[in-house]
């Protein structure tokens, strides 16, 4: 019984040391962008949003972010099933969904690609357990396809495409999801050379689900890592890349976003809507 005590005192002595460590390296590494405090701001950069990944944990708190914004005029939501907020929207007329089964093949929505101004791409899911040729169609495949068909339908901006790619990608990293992950970045922003569209990849770390969907252990764990700037909250990421959106002239195509880059430009997304 003794043992086991002293097993359990260390256990917690070993995580709490991780945890101060992990938060020393975030405050000392992350942040390299600083919102400016008075870039022009374009009132129609998010007039039309589309949002992919809606039904996630991620997607969800981006949907949640796009319905609460002022600018916002019309919400497209492309996804394979409904969800809560995508019916309540649906039924209250803030919301259109599109349902979609192969995200290659974005020819059912040429109706209303010309329109779109900001994307908010959630789509994405864990690599455990997943082949590699797999986690590439969803991670690759997809928002490339995407962004080549909304390409051929408006290149004029403002235009975002907003990727959640996440802590740790990296082209030439040891990992095949980290590589594809900026491998996917890099050839979105290729794409967008010359047009008006900008594309952006979010490495964010830890992202709090919205508050109808976190529990207990999502706020401990929020509440942990705050400090090294490793959580974002789901719907203020989605802030932050409205903000991102709307500063039309601040970040160039291709900019990486890390988690205290996006946790300072969802603080001047805040600023902007309550002075
Ligand atoms: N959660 C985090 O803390 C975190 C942090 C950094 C980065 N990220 C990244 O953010 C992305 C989303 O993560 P999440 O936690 O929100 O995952 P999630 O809760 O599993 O949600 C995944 C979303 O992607 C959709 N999706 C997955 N596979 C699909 C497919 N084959 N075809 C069409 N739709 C598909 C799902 O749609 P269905 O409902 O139809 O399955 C769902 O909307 C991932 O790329 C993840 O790596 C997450």
């Amino acid at each position: 019984m003794k043992a086991l005590k002293k097993l359990a005192v260390l256990l917690l002595v070993g995580l709490a040391l991780l945890v101060v460590a992990l938060n020393i390296w975030g405050a000392l590494t992350l942040g390299s962008l600083r919102p400016s405090a008075n870039a022009p701001v374009h009132e129609h950069a998010n007039q039309v949003v589309m949002v992919f990944g809606a039904t996630g944990s991620v997607g969800d708190g981006l949907l949640k972010a796009a319905m609460a914004d002022p600018d916002v005029e019309k919400v497209y939501v492309v996804t394979r099933r409904s969800s809560p907020r995508i019916e309540a929207g649906v039924a209250q007329g803030e919301i259109e969904m599109r349902l979609h089964e192969d995200f290659t093949d974005y020819s059912a929505l040429a109706d209303i690609l010309g329109e779109v101004n900001t994307v908010l791409w959630g789509l994405g899911t864990t690599s455990l357990g997943m082949d590699d040729e797999t986690y590439t169609r969803i991670h690759v495949d997809f928002p490339v396809a995407f962004v080549t068909a909304w390409l051929a339908a408006r290149r004029d901006g403002p235009m975002a495409f907003h990727y959640v790619t996440g802590m740790g990608t990296d082209s030439d990293g040891a990992q095949h999801w980290a590589r594809e992950k900026g491998r996917a970045e890099r050839e979105v922003a290729a794409l967008a050379e010359g047009s008006g569209l900008r594309t952006f990849g979010h490495r964010s770390a830890f992202i709090r689900p919205s508050s109808e969907q976190a529990n207990a252990m999502h706020y401990l764990l929020e509440a942990l890592l705050r400090p090294g700037a490793l959580v974002i909250g789901s719907e203020e990421l989605g802030g932050a890349m409205l903000e991102i959106s709307a500063r039309t002239s601040e970040l160039p195509n291709g900019a990486i976003i890390d988690n205290a880059d996006g946790i300072a430009y969802a603080q001047a997304y805040r600023a902007r809507q309550s002075p």
